[in-house]
């Protein structure tokens, strides 16, 4: 997050406007305080007019003159410019009234700027003794001595005091202003750095969303570039195997036992490209979601019976034991058989791959309750519970006594391309795309694949595949998207 900005940053150079951010509560009790003391009236107004407080009885003198036409228009006048007469250089100036009153006017100074103003009166001065002539002249009709009479009555100030007065007033005033600012300044910060982090929040998230659109588009350019390479490579090498075999079988005329080493060394190594291509191809069509599953009923027995049939030949030319432990109950699966056995092909040739001589490879397929799908709210809850026995999954455990994998090794050996043992020496061969390949499947069919040590060495895959019937309670959001 950017440094928070200094204050005019934030709150702007422009003078403060006093009804913003001073505190009205505060402004009243204080003008009240003084009102009750001394019997002064007072306002308060911001520098644009805002009246903030107002605190003041009617005096009666003011009541009589404003009966009176030609009074009220002076009277009017006289509290218009009380409102907006300048202060002198020292901030006071004092208004008289045509009655004889008077005004004194305060400034009201924060930041060195004038923010507003205090009206103090109307009150009589120390020193008056008769109404000045204005008052008559205001109008004819007014009955100046009963005016004498009401200015007689108003509160009576001497100068030095109501400048105490006013003195005070401003100080605790000012002082309210410049709480009231800083909680209105500290308010602003704190507003700004919440819109400033909300702002970068949402860069953020811009950002990403560019550079996740971006990535899905590399991603799929490299999946379109596998496919084709893949496709094109496959023609030519099916030339290569095809030739190289009839060469070893001699249509083409005896070959000397060296040539038949060659030839064969050939035919091996076009093989072990071909199979590499299958499986490139294979994974990008996963990866980029265009493998289309056939679905269809199946169960897991005979697929397993398939695997190991094929892979006895390799396992008894390594001397490794191969059995197939299945209890044979019925569980419908949805699945594509084919690919199921592609799965378990490579498992069981990696099991035997990486057991040594004299080792065991057990096949073992059991049908298990399966998870019931968890609703998210009462009915669909109670509605996976009546399902619960119901719902089935296969799960079928590939242990063998080999090698072993290490367990910091066991995630990341589903990620193409993975070896655990990398170095230029490896003896097993392959290229490290079985498992990756193993787990797009499976996950394509709702299931899971996960690796356990076993005891005391040797390595088991799981696999666990929902029953057909499972699949279709699950709710529609958990199908994978290659069954939706
Ligand atoms: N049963 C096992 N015992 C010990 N290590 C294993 C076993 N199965 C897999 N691994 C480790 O996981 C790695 C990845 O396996 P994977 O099947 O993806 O690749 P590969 O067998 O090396 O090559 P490929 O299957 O492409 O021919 C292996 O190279 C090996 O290091
Ligand atoms: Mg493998």
């Amino acid at each position: 997050m950017s440094e928070v900005p200094p204050n005019q940053d934030v709150v702007g150079d422009q003078p403060i406007a006093l009804e913003d951010v001073v505190d009205r509560d505060a402004l009243d009790d204080l003008c009240k305080s003084i009102h009750a003391l001394f019997g002064i009236g007072v306002r308060v107004y911001a520098s644009q007019g805002a009246l903030l407080a107002n605190v003041a009885n009617e005096l009666e003198l003011c009541r009589y003159v404003n009966e009176v036409p030609g009074s009220r228009a002076a009277c009017g006048a006289t509290v218009i410019a009380a409102k907006s007469v300048a202060p002198g250089d020292d901030g006071e100036v004092t208004h008289p009234c045509f009655t004889g009153l008077a005004y004194h006017i305060v400034s009201l100074v924060h930041e060195g700027r004038r923010v507003g103003r205090i009206v103090l009166g109307p009150y009589a001065p120390a020193g008056l003794r008769e109404p000045p002539p204005s008052l008559a002249q205001a109008d004819k009709r007014l009955d100046v001595a009963r005016a004498s009479d009401l200015a007689a009555t108003v509160p009576r100030v001497k100068q030095e005091a109501l400048q105490r007065i006013a003195g005070h007033l401003k100080e605790t005033l000012e002082l309210i202003i410049f709480s009231s600012h800083k909680a209105w300044v500290t308010s602003k910060l704190h507003l700004y750095s919440v819109r400033e982090s909300y702002r970068e929040l949402q860069d953020k998230t811009t950002r990403l969303e560019q550079t996740l659109t971006r990535l899905k588009e590399v991603d799929r350019l490299k999946s379109n570039f596998l496919a084709t390479m893949s496709h094109e490579l496959r023609t030519p090498l099916t030339s290569i195997i095809g030739y190289s075999e009839m060469l070893a079988e001699g249509i083409a005329g005896e070959l000397s036992a060296e040539q038949q080493e060659y030839v064969r060394t050939i035919h091996a190594k076009g093989e072990q490209l071909l199979r590499l291509i299958m499986g490139l191809l294979d994974l990008s069509k996963l990866e980029s979601g265009t493998m289309s599953l056939r679905q269809a009923p199946a169960q897991i027995g005979p697929i397993l019976k398939e695997v190991i049939t094929t892979l006895a030949p390799v396992a008894r030319k390594k001397e490794v034991e191969l059995a197939l432990d299945s209890d044979d109950a019925p569980c419908e699966l949805a699945a594509d058989a084919e690919r199921l056995r592609q799965v378990f092909i490579n498992l069981v040739d990696n099991a035997v791959k990486f057991t040594p001589k004299g080792g065991k490879v057990t096949v073992r397929a059991r049908v298990t309750a399966g998870a019931a799908p968890s609703g998210d709210d009462d009915d669909e809850a109670a509605g996976a519970a009546l399902l619960a026995p119901l719902l089935k999954q296969v799960e079928v455990r590939v242990s063998d006594t080999g090698i072993g994998i290490p367990a910091a090794e066991r995630v990341k050996v589903f990620e193409a391309f993975y070896q655990v043992d990398s170095s230029s020496t490896r003896e097993y061969g392959g290229t490290g795309l079985g498992l990756s390949i193993v787990k797009r499947i499976v996950d394509a069919h709702g299931g899971q694949v996960s690796v356990e040590g076993n005891e005391p060495n040797g390595t088991v895959f799981v696999v666990v595949l929902p029953s057909a019937q499972t699949r279709r309670a699950a709710l529609p959001s958990r199908v994978p998207p290659a069954l939706a």
